[in-house]
């Protein structure tokens, strides 16, 4: 049934920019695209909903949502990086680095998805919380185990939310009970695939979950098995790819150490180096971290068109350091956040946009040079438009899915959460008020106390429009460095309500 959404929204333009319409409608058709926006300002002449409706030729059934003050529409955020069987390990093993971390905490949890009925019973609890958390767009690794890996993305499918799934390839050093052998590496990850392609496409006839090739690191792959994924990776270019790259100043000289043999005289050889050697560095691999990179790594990135994944709480945590993500925004490289549980101890965006922002203002404190030019980010903190655009139009550009996700904008599908930063919750069947998220000051019953423009404006001649979107920008700020999932309502993808706070699963 189409959809009608009356109220403020909010979305990315570009990275330094981003709109606030505080009276808007929002038509999406049967198809779960995006039909109509049409924002009703002072000015114009006053568009009623039936007139609205008119325009966008609607007939037959319709189900409304009427936002009220507080309430406001976003589009979906996208997770670039995370290990779906890394989950049940949140919080866990905070005190390594990262190669004392995989010895420790991660191979051993990731090893008991070898049993499909555990993998099928977590991936349920662990996609749903992904959802709820305001993904619409996933990035998952999967362990390297085949069929608990269909499973994942089978899970994700029926849920309906938007992911690409890879299983791990990984034949050495990793421990005997973690490891696969190098012959059943690529053929178990081309069934994957197969199975990942025959689920039922959305109603638009593009797919929910795609299949991505995932070697785990450069150290986990042997020579051999490189060289089979390079020959794969040609056969399909379509095939997208998500790997690690320069989380770890130890896993980085471990990497040069391995592949020492591809150097040449003068020119050692690179982390990226390495991938790019073996066909894996192109338009549509996923490179997550990216903190300890070379100038030379910098520019072949740019060159092959490849994306980052900042993961700002991952490399904070497992001390690795902080990636230049102004920089590279500078050069024209591809950004996009990631969680990167259980390396991250969140599975949420918006925890990750606070890190993100603290990164940047890590790197501006110990950085004294900084470029003059008010457009360039090297060095300095992120501004609020700029995060807001790296946790969804620029994921959506890291997925290559820029054409149809990470802004609200006609053509585009509806994946979309519908976030509430009201101070309290009226529970609907009974009077019963309680907070919904302490952490924010937001839109009050009370206007006198709750986050009201009007009030820090007294005096000064702003017009109702403008005070408005002054309004709806202080909400945006506040949702992004206090929110989390209580304050996500309804997350849709593709016009679909599959999560928040409101959905019937929580019943
Ligand atoms: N490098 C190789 N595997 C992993 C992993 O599971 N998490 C992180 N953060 N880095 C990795
Ligand atoms: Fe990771």
């Amino acid at each position: 049934m189409p959809l009608l959404i009356s109220g403020s929204i909010i979305s990315p333009i570009d990275k330094l920019h981003y709109k606030s319409l505080p009276n808007a409608f929002v038509y999406v058709a049967d198809d779960g695209l995006i039909k109509a926006i049409h924002q009703l300002t002072p000015t114009d002449a006053p568009m009623t909903e039936e007139a609205f409706l008119r325009k966008v030729d609607h007939r037959g059934e319709l189900e409304k949502l009427h936002l009220a003050k507080g309430e406001f529409l976003i589009p979906g955020l996208i997770d670039t990086h995370t290990h779906a069987p890394q989950f049940p390990n949140l919080g866990a093993g905070q005190e390594y680095e990262l190669l004392q971390w995989l010895d420790n905490v991660v191979f051993p949890m990731e090893a008991n998805f070898k049993d499909v009925d555990f993998a099928t019973k977590a991936y349920n609890r662990i996609v749903e919380r992904v959802i709820d958390a305001g993904t619409t767009t996933c990035c998952y690794y999967g362990s390297l185990h085949r069929d608990a890996t269909k499973e994942l993305a089978k899970i994700a499918h029926k849920f309906g939310q938007r992911a690409f799934v890879g299983k791990c390839n990984m034949d050495r050093k990793s421990p005997p009970y973690y490891i696969e052998r190098t012959e059943e590496s690529v053929p178990h990850t081309k069934e994957l695939i197969k199975c990942i392609r025959e689920l039922s496409p959305s109603k638009d006839g593009s797919p929910y979950v795609y299949p991505i090739l995932t070697p785990r690191f450069a150290i986990s792959t042997t020579d051999k098995l490189l060289e089979e994924l390079r020959d794969f990776a040609d056969s399909d270019p379509t095939l997208a790819i998500q790997t690690h790259i320069s989380e770890n100043p130890a896993e980085v000289a471990e990497v040069k150490e391995l592949f020492d043999y591809l150097s040449k005289p003068g020119n050692p050889i690179t982390y990226a180096g390495v991938y790019d050697h073996f066909h894996l560095l192109r338009g549509n691999t996923i490179l997550a971290h990216a903190v300890h990179l070379e100038e030379k790594e910098l520019k072949l990135i740019k060159e092959r068109e490849a994306g980052i994944s900042h993961c700002p709480t991952s490399n904070f945590n497992l001390t690795s350091g902080m990636a230049k993500v102004g920089d590279m925004l500078d050069r024209g490289i591809k950004v996009g956040l990631g969680t990167d549980v259980g390396g991250g101890f969140a599975p949420s965006i918006l925890r990750t946009i606070q890190d993100a922002s603290i990164a940047a203002k890590v790197v501006a404190l110990t950085s004294p040079i900084k470029s003059p030019d008010p457009d360039s980010f090297a060095s300095k903190p992120l501004k609020i438009a700029t995060l807001f655009w790296l946790a969804t139009l620029g994921g959506a550009q890291v997925c290559n899915l820029e054409h149809k996700i990470g802004s609200l904008e006609v053509g585009k599908s509806f994946d979309a959460i519908v976030v509430d930063i009201r101070n309290t919750h009226r529970h609907s069947h009974h009077q019963e008020v309680s907070p919904l998220n302490p952490n924010i000051w937001g839109v009050g019953d009370d206007l006198e106390l709750g986050l009201d423009i009007r009030r820090r404006n007294d005096g000064e001649d702003v017009d109702d429009e403008e005070k408005l979107k002054q309004e709806l920008d202080a909400m945006l700020e506040r949702l992004m460095f206090c929110g989390d999932d209580r304050n996500l309502r309804r997350v849709y993808v593709q016009g679909r309500w599959i999560g928040g706070t409101e959905h019937r699963r929580r019943d």
